[in-house]
Formats: C-alpha cells, sequence, structure tokens
C-alpha cells in the first residue's frame, strides 16, 4: 500500500513570525494563495499573540480576512489565551492551536506562565473552542530540547500532550524547536507519546537548525506517523529560542517524499513558485537545498 502524508503549510506563522524582513500584509496574502495552489491541505495564517511580544504577526487578522479561503483547505491560527480566541472567534476563524512547551524555562519565556499554568489557560481556550465548533490543534515545544535546559526526557513530553490531548486537541504536534534532535531521540519520543495520543493524531514539526529535521522525519514515519509540518523556502526560527532557524522546507520534504514513493498531494512546480516568491518577499535566498537546485534548474 502506498504510504501517504499530510504536509502543514508554516511558512506564513512560524516561517514569518521571526523572519528579519519587514513583509506587508499584501505579500504575506499573496504568498497564501500561491501555497493555496499547491495542493497543500492547511496553510497556517498567523497569530493573536501579543504584538509586543511577536511583532510580525500584528496583522494576522488583517490577513486572514483577506485570503481567499478555499474548501478543503484548513487555515489555523494560534491563540496562546482567552484574549487570543476571542479574537479568533471575532475573525470566525474555523480552526485554532494551543502551545504548550514540555520544557519550565521556555514556557516562561515563550508565554509567560508556567506548564501548569498554561495548561489552565489551554482548559478554556479549548472548551470555548469546542463548543463554538472549532478544530483544536496542540503543539508542545521542546521535545527533543530546550534552549535552556538542555535535554528533554520523552516521558516530560508525553505527560504535557496527555494533557493537551485531554483537552480535545485533535492533534498533537511534536515541536523540536531548536532543531538538536536525532532519529534515535525521535524514536523514544514518538514511541513515549504514542504511549498516551494515538500514532495518527501525533505530528512532528521538526526546525533543522542542526541539519536533522528530513532524518527525524522519517524516522517517525517508520514509526507511524503521518503528518509533518514544513515551511516553504525554511522560512522562519523562533524568537525566544537564539540560533534556532527555520522549520524543515517544505520542498526538502516534498521532494524526499515524491522520490520515495510517499504520497503528499502536493505539486513541486506550483510549490517552486511559492519558493520563489518568498525568498523575494524575504530578500534573500531560500535556505533549502531542493529548492535552491530546482529553482536553478528550472530557470534553465
Ligand atoms: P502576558 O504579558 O503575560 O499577557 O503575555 P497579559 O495577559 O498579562 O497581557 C499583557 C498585554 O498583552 C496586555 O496588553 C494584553 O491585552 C495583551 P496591554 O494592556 O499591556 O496593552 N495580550 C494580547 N494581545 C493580543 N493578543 C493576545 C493577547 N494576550 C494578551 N492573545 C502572552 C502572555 C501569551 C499573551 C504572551 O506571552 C504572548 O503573546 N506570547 C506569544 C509568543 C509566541 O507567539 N511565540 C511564538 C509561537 S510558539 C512557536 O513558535 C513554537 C511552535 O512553532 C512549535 C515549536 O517549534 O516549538 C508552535
Ligand atoms: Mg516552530
Amino acid at each position: 500500500m502506498t504510504d501517504r502524508v499530510r504536509i502543514v503549510e508554516m511558512g506564513p506563522r512560524d516561517g514569518l513570525q521571526n523572519e528579519k524582513a519587514a513583509v506587508s500584509t499584501e505579500d504575506k496574502v499573496h504568498l497564501i494563495h500561491l501555497l493555496n495552489q499547491t495542493g497543500l491541505p492547511a496553510i497556517e495564517v498567523g497569530s493573536f499573540v501579543s504584538p509586543k511580544w511577536v511583532p510580525k504577526m500584528a496583522d494576522s487578522g488583517l490577513v486572514f480576512d483577506r485570503i481567499e479561503k478555499l474548501p478543503g483547505i484548513s487555515y489555523p491560527m494560534l491563540t496562546p489565551n482567552m484574549k487570543g480566541l476571542e479574537a479568533a472567534l471575532a475573525h470566525n476563524v474555523q480552526e485554532v492551536a494551543v502551545f504548550a512547551a514540555a520544557s519550565e524555562s521556555f514556557s516562561q519565556r515563550n508565554i509567560n506562565c508556567s506548564i501548569a499554568d498554561s495548561i489552565d489557560r489551554f482548559t478554556d481556550v479549548c472548551r470555548q473552542a469546542l463548543d463554538a465548533g472549532l478544530k483544536v490543534r496542540g503543539y508542545i515545544s521542546c521535545v527533543l530540547g530546550c534552549p535552556y535546559e538542555g535535554r528533554i526526557a520523552p516521558q516530560a513530553v508525553a505527560d504535557v500532550a496527555d494533557r493537551l490531548f485531554r483537552l480535545g486537541c485533535y492533534e498533537i504536534s511534536l515541536g523540536d524547536t531548536i532543531g538538536t534532535g536525532t532519529p534515535v531521540e525521535t524514536r523514544a519520543l514518538i514511541q513515549a507519546v504514542s504511549q498516551k495520543v494515538p500514532m495518527d493524531q501525533i505530528a512532528g514539526h521538526f526546525h533543522d537548525t542542526y541539519g536533522q529535521a528530513l532524518a527525524n522525519i522519517w524516522a517517525s514515519l517508520d514509526c507511524g506517523v503521518r503528518t509533518f509540518d514544513a515551511s516553504i523556502g525554511g522560512l522562519g526560527g523562533c524568537p525566544y529560542a537564539k540560533g534556532a532557524t527555520g522549520n524543515v522546507a517544505t520542498e526538502d520534504v516534498v521532494y524526499s517524499f515524491m522520490q520515495s514513493g510517499v504520497e503528499t498531494g502536493i505539486d513541486m512546480e506550483r510549490l517552486l513558485d511559492a519558493v520563489e516568491y518568498a525568498a523575494k518577499m524575504v530578500g534573500r535566498d531560500v535556505s533549502s537545498r531542493v529548492g535552491r537546485a530546482l529553482l536553478i534548474k528550472r530557470a534553465g
């Protein structure tokens, strides 16, 4: 049987939240319109977070209102608290995401509260979102290492995953925020989390800082994970993880799967249109090998 994976596009949110270049609302909307043509099933649009904490996401509501929403594609928004959820409801968002961490220090730096307090917050957010008919995704940061605490035990991640899953998150996305994880560690992580969350409700969210993301994706695939987050052109980083680079590039993941007979449903040519535009938008070459190689080839 052919394997089929689901790729969740992070570029407009995780990517652009930490790019140095000032990207206009119009450019963000245009990038999402290009991504709409690729076959991606989900495109994370932005965040309803404090503009003091993440200034680059301050126009997320405007972007969300302006984009064309195609049937069959979900357009999630990050909501760290009730204020975020209220904004999501006001903008008629259909899917939101809450984000916790497996490390106390990162939780404090990213959302200004302890892990336990964040779960309390998310209890209200999830209840009200689910009551309003929204889908809720749950992220966990620092699953394979923390910039402040170093190594994180798989069991600590599994505990947070269990709590988010019980709040009604339909999927738990495991974030290797600083990209230090390796395939053997990834397997141990997936094994621990899958004791608490069914395998088909686990997603991998690998940043590529140490060049391990694709190897970790394949290790996760071998374990049974079928959903992966990725960012067009490898855009981004994390504002609260110094030195972190972007998510694994969407085109790197699609190329690797496509050449290996794993279905993604994504059209590489249309994806390259978006890669090309993303590079112009942020004023630098894309960091992905596949993006660079295929764009050079396409230019003849
Ligand atoms: P706080 O300062 O504790 O919040 O921040 P507060 O409730 O005390 O409010 C302080 C001010 O923020 C008030 O405004 C609020 O109105 C405002 P003031 O009266 O000072 O003018 N505020 C808001 N404004 C807009 N939207 C909101 C909101 N909430 C409060 N929702 C808070 C707590 C959670 C708000 C803050 O820490 C925050 O916004 N953090 C977001 C950080 C962030 O977005 N990080 C990046 C996303 S996570 C990530 O990238 C990891 C991931 O990719 C996975 C991985 O790779 O690991 C998902
Ligand atoms: Mg991330």
